[in-house]
C-alpha cells in the first residue's frame, strides 16, 4: 500500500522534554511508523530545557510566520534535528515569549496564564511549517488539548488550502481530564470565526474547550487503550464530555501504547548497575541492593520492595496510598516512591519517609535514572490509579520482572493479568474498588505471595518478563486508523494525484 506522509505534533517528546507518558509516546510512535516506511515529521516547542547543542539542532533558514488572529502575525524560528536512533525529522518551534521558559506548562505548580495562546501558537505553527516545508501531509496527528487546534484549523482556515487538500486529521487523547478550557476570547486568537463558538463545537459554559473542538473536528480519535475508550463514554471517566464522545464513538479507537524496549529492558538498560534477563536474574538482586542503598534502606534481600514512580496527582491514586500507608508499613516490606506534583503529597510522603526511615524511601523530584533503578530493583510496582488512560510504568515493570499491583482501570486493566494461584497464570495483582482497603488487601496478597508462594512468584515473574507490548504492532494499528481517517474524510474514491 502507498506510504503516508504524517505530521505529528505534541507538547513534549522524549528525549527532548518530558513530564509524563505523552513524551514517551510522541518519541517512540514516529520511529515505529517510520519503520513501516511512512514519511513522518514531528513538531514540538523549543522550551529552554531543549538543549540545542546536545542534540545538534540546526536552525532552519528564514522565519516562520504564524497568524494569531487578533494578536496578528507572530514569527518563530525553527530548529531541526532527528529523533535519536532514527532519521525521523523533528522540528522545534522557537518563540522567546511563548516557549522561552523553564517549565513546560507551569511554574511551581501554577499554570501559565497564556497557555491558550502558547498552544494555539504551537498548533498553528505546525500547520504553517508543513506549508513552508512543502510537506503536504496525508495525516495531521494531534495529541491532547495542546495541539487540538490542528484539526480545527484544518476544517476552517485551511479548508480551501491546496496544501491540505488531501489531509485528514487524527487526535490522540492521552488524558481526558485536561481539556484546554479557556476564556472565550481565545476564539479571536484562533481566528476561525465565532460561528464555531457553539455547544456542538468549541463552546462549553460560555468558555472555549480546545479538546472538545479537536474531538468534533478530527476524522479519528484514539484513546490509548480499549478500556479507556469505553470508560470515557461514561460519566465517571468522561469529565463532562461523555455524551459528545459517545456521539462520535464511530470514529473512536483504543490503540494501546507500546514500549520502547531499547530504552526499557533490563538486558540493555544503561542506567542500572547490572543487566539481567529472564535466564540471568542475578543482576536483579544487584539492582535491588543498589536501590536499597540509594534510598538508605536496610539492604535485605529477603524483604519485598514495592516501587512507585509517577506524577503526584490525584489521578494516580495518591490519596488512596496516603490513607493506606500506615497500615502497609506495618508489614515487613519496603516502599520506595519517586515523584513530583501536588504540594500536600510531596510534604506528606517526605514526612512518612522521616517517620519510617527503615521502610519508606522517597525522592521528590524528577529523575529518569532513578525511575530505571526502581523498575529494576523493586519486586513489585504499585499503581493505584483512579483512572489511567494507558499507563506505561506497569508495562515497563513487566519487562523488568517487577510485578505490577494495579487498580483495574483503563490501560492498567488491559495490560495486566491477575494472578491465578491455582493455575500459575497471570503477571500481576489487581484490585477493582477505588478504596484504601482494596489497595491494602491487594498489597497484602502480593506480599503474602512473596513470602509464602515462591513457586507462584517464579511463574509470575516469568510470565511478566515474556509479555510484550511492542510499538511495531501498535504502529500497524495506527496505520489502520490513519487510513480510516482518510476514508472518513474523502470516502474511498478520492485519491491523491
Ligand atoms: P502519565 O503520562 O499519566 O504521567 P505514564 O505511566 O503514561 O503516566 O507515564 C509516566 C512516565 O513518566 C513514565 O515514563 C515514568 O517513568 C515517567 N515519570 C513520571 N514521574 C517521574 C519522575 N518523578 N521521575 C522520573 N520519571 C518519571
Ligand atoms: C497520559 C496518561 C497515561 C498514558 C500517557 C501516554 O498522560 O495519564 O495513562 O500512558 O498519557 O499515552
Amino acid at each position: 500500500m502507498d506510504k503516508l506522509k504524517i505530521l505529528i505534533a505534541a507538547s513534549e517528546v522524549v528525549p527532548f522534554a518530558k513530564s509524563g507518558g505523552l513524551a514517551d509516546v510522541a518519541g517512540a510512535l514516529p520511529k515505529a511508523l517510520r519503520k513501516l516506511g511512512h514519511d513522518v515529521r514531528v513538531v514540538m516547542p523549543r522550551y529552554y530545557i531543549v538543549d540545542r547543542e546536545k542534540y545538534g539542532l540546526k536552525p532552519m533558514a528564514g522565519s516562520l510566520g504564524v497568524p494569531m488572529g487578533v494578536i496578528g502575525e507572530e514569527w518563530a524560528s525553527v530548529y531541526e534535528g532527528v529523533l535519536p536512533g532514527s532519521d525521523v525529522p523533528i522540528y522545534f518551534i522557537e518563540h522567546e515569549r511563548y516557549f522561552g521558559r523553564k517549565g513546560l506548562y507551569d511554574e511551581n505548580g501554577i499554570a501559565f496564564s497564556d497557555n491558550d495562546n502558547r498552544f494555539i501558537f504551537l498548533s498553528r505553527a505546525a500547520m504553517q511549517l508543513a506549508k513552508k516545508l512543502r510537506f503536504k501531509p496525508d495525516i495531521i496527528h494531534a495529541n491532547d488539548w495542546h495541539t487540538s487546534a490542528m484539526p480545527i484549523f484544518l476544517n476552517t482556515v485551511y479548508a480551501q488550502d491546496p496544501d491540505f487538500e488531501y489531509t485528514a486529521s487524527v487526535l490522540s487523547i492521552h488524558n481526558l481530564q485536561h481539556q484546554g478550557k479557556f476564556y472565550k476570547g481565545a476564539m479571536d486568537v484562533l481566528g476561525i470565526g465565532w460561528e464555531h463558538f457553539t455547544a456542538d463545537e468549541l463552546e462549553e459554559y460560555d468558555g472555549i474547550n480546545l479538546l472538545k473542538g479537536g474531538i468534533v473536528h478530527s476524522n479519528a480519535i484514539n484513546a490509548v487503550s480499549k478500556k479507556y475508550a469505553d470508560e470515557i463514554q461514561t460519566p465517571e471517566f468522561g469529565w463532562g464530555l461523555e455524551n459528545l464522545i459517545s456521539h462520535y464513538s464511530y470514529k473512536l479507537f483504543g490503540i494501546l501504547n507500546g514500549v520502547d524496549y531499547e530504552e526499557w529492558s533490563p538486558a540493555v538498560d544503561t542506567l542500572i548497575p547490572s543487566n539481567y534477563d529472564i535466564d540471568t536474574m542475578a543482576g536483579k538482586k544487584i539492582c535491588k541492593q543498589a536501590l536499597q542503598k540509594t534510598f538508605n534502606l536496610p539492604q535485605r534481600e529477603d524483604v519485598p520492595v514495592i516501587g512507585l514512580v509517577g506524577r503526584l496527582a490525584e489521578q494516580k491514586g495518591i490519596t488512596l496510598l496516603a490513607e493506606a500507608i500506615g497500615g502497609l508499613l506495618e508489614m515487613d516490606i519496603q516502599i520506595i516512591l519517586l515523584g513530583t506534583g501536588e504540594g500536600w503529597a510531596e510534604h506528606f510522603f517526605s514526612n512518612i519517609a522521616s517517620i519510617y526511615p527503615e521502610k519508606f524511601g522517597t525522592y521528590i523530584g524528577y529523575r529518569n535514572d532513578l525511575a530505571h533503578l526502581i523498575e529494576a530493583g523493586s519486586d513489585f510496582f504499585l499503581m493505584p490509579s483512579l483512572f489511567e488512560p494507558c499507563g506505561l510504568n506497569q508495562i515497563y515493570s513487566l519487562r523488568y520482572g517487577t510485578l505490577p499491583i494495579v487498580r483495574a482501570t483503563g490501560g492498567l486493566d488491559d495490560t495486566i493479568d491477575n494472578y491465578q494461584p491455582y493455575t500459575g497464570r497471570g503477571d500481576g495483582f489487581k484490585f477493582y474498588e477505588a478504596s484504601a482497603e482494596a489497595l491494602y488487601g491487594t498489597v497484602k496478597w502480593a506480599v503474602d505471595t512473596y513470602y509464602d508462594d515462591k513457586e507462584g512468584m517464579m511463574h509470575l515473574v516469568k510470565n511478566a518478563m515474556q509479555k510484550r507490548f511492542s510499538w511495531e504492532i501498535a504502529a500497524e494499528s495506527y496505520e489502520e486508523m490513519y487510513r480510516f481517517a482518510l476514508s472518513q474524510r474523502f470516502g474511498i474514491s478520492k485519491k491523491r494525484n
